[in-house]
């Protein structure tokens, strides 16, 4: 989609898009201005589920209830509460209290890879990584964890319904939305189980209701998710198709965590925000209807060559490197300290684990997913 972005930015950086039903955003300057501004409201529930007929709605109504508080989608004084909780109760010490676990999970996962010759970065690393840590930092007992990897793939799958919204799929989506709820409610039943210094924990003591405390740890799973596992995909194949940065890594892993900013600049797994204008507003010289939409592309932005020296150059050294790639503003990402350190600690487990790390077809051609929002494959084969 590159060349398409340089080619609205240079033209037409606020375009109204048929396909996107709102205006594609894509200079950096322009989509933090959104990100910033208050007229630009997150409320996206009824965007989101608006193409959904009367009925459907209806029967979606369990995902909907449990979305109702998820701080993405919230503005103003309900945000602010809920945010404020989740700044005291996701510290940086809160995340790096989940390092040995993060080693641990990687460690056996790269055990089991190593039996083989050739195996899939996405099913068997970069989806159950982030999966296994989110289970346990929820407190989801062992033999529950396949079933909480299912249901939480079947939830992310909610970004997609507005505009895709397959019978099938919504199902699953629907099915894991009131197995999760209720999960999350048999959990905070019994709070004198819950772990101290857990997350659970930490939102029961806040004071918050338990309506808001079930939609906030379910939003965990699906943020914290496939953001994740993209990250590690997109790592991986970025630096196998740039064998000269990948050899500058392996050389001196002292640049893992600049080498991390540049895989979220340069293939960001959040491709795009959506935002709704609550009032007339001049965006770069062209004026938003209040009600319509506003899609500021991230990966548009952080290509943007008057903020980014060559930017389509990945470079592991690139400083400064003020992507986007965990939004701006109010609502920048809440678990962006704990997924750099995912990022780093896995990338780095995995080069030195198979230095000689390959695609396992010559020219790999990876086919990237159609999802609104997420730059993502669905399976990337290498050989050891
Ligand atoms: C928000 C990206 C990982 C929790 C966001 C936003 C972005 C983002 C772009 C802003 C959305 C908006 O403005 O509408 C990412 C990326 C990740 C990642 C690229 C991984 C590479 C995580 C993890 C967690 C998490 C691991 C927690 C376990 C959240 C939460 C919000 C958020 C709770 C909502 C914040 C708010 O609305 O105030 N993330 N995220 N994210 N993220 Fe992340």
């Amino acid at each position: 989609p590159y060349p398409h972005f340089d080619k609205l930015r240079a033209n037409e950086p606020v375009h109204w898009s048929e396909a996107f039903d709102g205006w594609v955003i894509t200079s950096y300057e322009l989509v933090k201005e959104v990100a910033m501004s208050s007229v630009f409201s997150s409320d996206k529930l009824n965007l989101l589920f608006n193409r959904l007929s009367p009925e459907q709605q209806k029967a979606m109504s369990p995902i909907l209830e449990n979305m109702r508080y998820w701080a993405i989608m919230l503005d103003g004084d309900d945000h602010k509460r809920i945010r404020t909780v989740l700044n005291k109760t996701f510290t940086t010490s809160f995340s790096e209290s989940m390092r040995r676990r993060i080693e641990e999970i990687c460690d056996e996962l790269i055990a089991e890879m190593a039996k083989k010759d050739e195996f899939d970065l996405v099913t068997d690393f970069a989806y159950p990584f982030p999966a296994t840590l989110i289970a346990w930092i929820l407190g989801v007992p062992d033999d529950k964890v396949d079933w909480f990897k299912a249901v939480s793939g079947d939830l992310s799958q909610v970004f997609n319904l507005a505009s895709n919204p397959d019978p099938e799929c919504a199902k699953r989506c629907l099915v894991a939305a009131v197995e999760i709820t209720e999960f999350l409610k048999k959990l905070l039943a019994t709070p004198e189980l819950l772990l101290e210094g857990s997350l659970a924990k930490s939102l029961f003591d806040s004071g918050l209701s338990e309506k808001e405390i079930i939609s906030t740890l379910t939003l965990m799973l699906v943020a914290g998710h496939e953001t994740t596992t993209q990250l590690i995909v997109n790592g991986i194949y970025t630096l196998l198709r740039h064998p000269n940065e990948k050899e500058k890594l392996m050389m001196d892993f002292s640049l893992i965590d600049s080498a991390v900013e540049e895989i979220l600049r340069f293939e960001s797994p959040v491709q795009n925000l959506a935002r709704v204008a609550t009032a007339d507003y001049i965006l770069g010289g062209v004026t938003i209807k209040k009600g319509q939409k506003v899609v500021p592309f991230i990966n548009a932005a952080n290509r943007d060559p008057q903020v980014f020296d060559h930017p389509s150059e990945f470079r592991i050294d690139r400083s400064p490197n003020k992507h986007l790639s965990f939004g701006f503003g109010k609502h920048l990402c809440t678990g962006a300290y704990l997924a750099r350190m995912e990022g780093a600690i896995s990338l780095e487990k995995l080069l030195k684990a198979f230095p000689h790390l390959r695609f396992a077809q010559k020219d790999q051609v990876v086919s990237w997913q159609k999802h609104v929002a997420f730059r993502q494959m669905e399976s990337l084969i290498l050989k050891a």
